[in-house]
């Protein structure tokens, strides 16, 4: 069993990938004897988050709340995956004062790929104005300056960019190869 908690905080768009990602990344992680959660933007807006909207306010709760259940996990030993848009980069610098190992991820899918790809057909409503404050569309979003990790999914598999995330913790000493 490895005891060493941490938090992997991944940032992007809508549909950049980060659920898809770290997702991939959870599976290796237990194969390697980690124990591991995954908070999911989706996931925790149906309970933690429940009610919570997306005005810069409601983000910023939202995040806060995702970090303060993450350093919890963390500081006992597991690893903490999280995977919501966190547009803001005030927050999260925040939330990584608040977790010794804070490794931030940047999926950096550019923003006309997932328009592109829309997977849950969110862009073209907020296009069409049927979405108010979406995302990179009609609100902002700060890339961060200095992630740990800036995966770039362009012409790679999401099982790539996972690859390229456990190689970056291998190199940190966070995760023994197996
Ligand atoms: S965050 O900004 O608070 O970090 P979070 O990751 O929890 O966002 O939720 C984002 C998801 O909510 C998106 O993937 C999308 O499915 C949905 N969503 C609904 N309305 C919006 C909006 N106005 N902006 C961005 N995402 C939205």
């Amino acid at each position: 069993m490895t005891d060493t908690g941490f938090c992997l905080w991944f940032t992007g768009l809508s549909g950049a990938g980060k659920s898809t990602i770290a997702n991939l990344v959870v599976d290796e992680l237990r194969r390697r004897g980690h124990r591991v959660e995954l908070l999911d933007g989706d996931e925790v807006r149906e309970h933690l988050s429940k009610g919570l909207g997306f005005s810069k306010e409601d983000r910023d709760t939202n995040i806060r709340r995702i970090g303060f259940v993450a350093s919890l996990l963390a500081r006992n030993g597991v690893v903490a995956v999280t995977a919501a848009i966190s547009p803001y980069r005030a927050v999260r610098e925040e939330v990584r004062g608040w977790i010794e190992r804070f490794v931030e991820i940047h999926v950096a899918t550019p923003l006309e790929e997932c328009e592109a790809r829309d997977v849950k057909g969110l862009y073209a409503k907020a296009r069409a104005g049927e979405i108010p404050e979406f995302t990179g569309v009609s609100d902002p979003y700060e890339p961060p300056a200095h992630p740990e990790i800036r995966v770039e999914t362009s012409g790679r598999t999401p099982a790539e960019s996972a690859a390229e995330v456990v190689a970056w913790l291998e190199r940190a000493g966070l995760s023994p190869p197996r």
